[in-house]
């Protein structure tokens, strides 16, 4: 028996991730800028206190939907920190991870060949989450003259009368890029008298940089029918292993996705839910001192980087959100693959080709400044001296 022949069409289909490459074998004369992970330990308060209230509870599943006191504190959370206010408890959902929330919310909202609309480049897990579901993506190609934004006019290019949902990601995965009120407002002007859901991945909704304040699209007038939000820990607290997640949105969705995880996952962890609960605790307490002082911090390593980059001829123009930077490399004449594949060789740095997250990243790599400033300055270093070598 070939076991290999068996594997479903759906996920025979769905090709290999184009960055575990540039994770494997790595030793620590590497530098990485690859991993798209908080390098921060979580806050030490959100642990202690964590482990000391797991320590004496029963550790059992939870509801469905997620522990009712972290539900509130989510949703009190998303009314003050993004105005998406009014949202009852059965409009809000505790998942693993956001991850799971996409799943989730395209397993919740397709039919087979439903149309969901997707920035190109796109963050990995997109395009394989709408394939599982039975959809297909459309990608919307932005670029870095419109600073990797959808512009209302590409939108309309894309509907057609199989178009389910749109995919909105900002701050951006792999880009950086950011959506503004006004982007925004045109983009749900589009929308405005179709049935087109908006499905909005708002991860890194807590990682604005130049005084921005993360809009959610949720938040926008008129739209809050037609969006389902998602958010999580794991950026914004530096929770990445804790796997805690959540979506809010109109209830007859959210009770559908409610439905499939009932099913399937039965709960999220419930360790992650007790932290979680401390984590928002914690921040309305000390007016998100822990997510602030990250923040800062990365903010001088975009600075750093953005500078350093446009210094060596690899231009990039300000990402305004998440913790990537994504320069151009095509004045090397490389590919994005070679130009990663070379630097790994010849100067063991780390990072993404563009075409990692689609054809359109070509001619880009992702950067990631999750990672000390030191390490940073090196890593520029030795970049600057493998531009020379080219
Ligand atoms: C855009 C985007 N969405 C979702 C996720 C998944 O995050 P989580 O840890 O909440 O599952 C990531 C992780 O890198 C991401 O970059």
């Amino acid at each position: 028996m070939n076991s290999e022949t068996l594997v479903s069409k759906t996920v025979r289909d769905i090709p290999p991730s184009g960055i575990r490459k540039y994770f494997d074998l790595l030793d620590a004369s590497y530098i990485s800028l690859g991993v798209g992970e908080p390098d921060f330990p979580t806050p030490e308060g959100i642990r202690k206190e964590a482990l000391k209230r797991l320590s004496t509870g029963r550790i059992a599943y939870t509801s469905n939907a997620g522990m009712p006191e972290l539900r509130e504190l989510i949703l009190r959370y998303l009314d003050e920190r993004f105005g998406l206010s009014g949202y009852a408890m059965n409009e809000v959902l505790v998942t693993v991870g956001s991850s799971q929330a996409i799943d989730l919310a395209f397993r919740a909202i397709l039919n087979p060949g439903d149309e969901v609309i997707v920035t190109a480049p796109t963050y990995v897990a997109y395009t394989p989450s709408i394939a599982l579901a039975g959809g297909k993506p459309v990608f919307i190609k932005t670029t870095h003259a419109n600073r990797f934004k959808i512009s209302p006019e590409a939108l309309v290019e894309c509907i057609t009368p199989k178009t389910k949902a749109l995919l909105l990601a900002y701050p951006n995965n792999p880009t950086g890029g950011i959506m503004e009120l006004a982007d925004l407002e045109a983009v749900a002007q589009v929308l405005k008298g179709t049935d087109i859901l908006v499905v909005t991945d708002e991860v890194y909704s807590e990682l604005t940089y130049n005084g921005k304040q993360h809009v959610s699209f949720g938040a926008i007038e008129g739209m809050r029918e037609r969006t389902i939000v998602l958010n999580g820990f794991s950026k914004a607290f530096s929770m990445t292993g804790w796997r805690l997640g959540y979506a809010a949105g109109p209830a007859p969705l959210i009770a559908a996705m409610t439905k499939v995880h009932q099913l399937t996952m039965l709960s999220a962890p419930t360790t992650a839910q007790v932290a979680g609960i401390v984590a928002l605790e914690r921040g309305f307490k000390y007016d998100w001192a822990d997510v602030i002082a990250m923040k800062q911090e990365y903010e001088r390593r975009r600075r750093y980087l953005v500078d350093s980059f446009n210094a060596l001829g690899l231009l990039c123009n300000e990402p305004e959100g998440a913790f990537y930077v994504f320069p151009s490399i095509e004045k090397t004449g490389l590919s994005s693959e070679q130009f990663c594949d070379k630097l790994m060789q010849e100067k063991k740095v780390v990072a993404i080709p563009g075409t990692a997250f689609g054809k359109e990243g070509e001619g880009y790599i992702r950067c990631c400044y999750a990672t000390d400033l030191e390490k940073l300055k090196l890593a520029v270093a030795r970049i600057e001296e493998f531009l020379q070598m080219l």
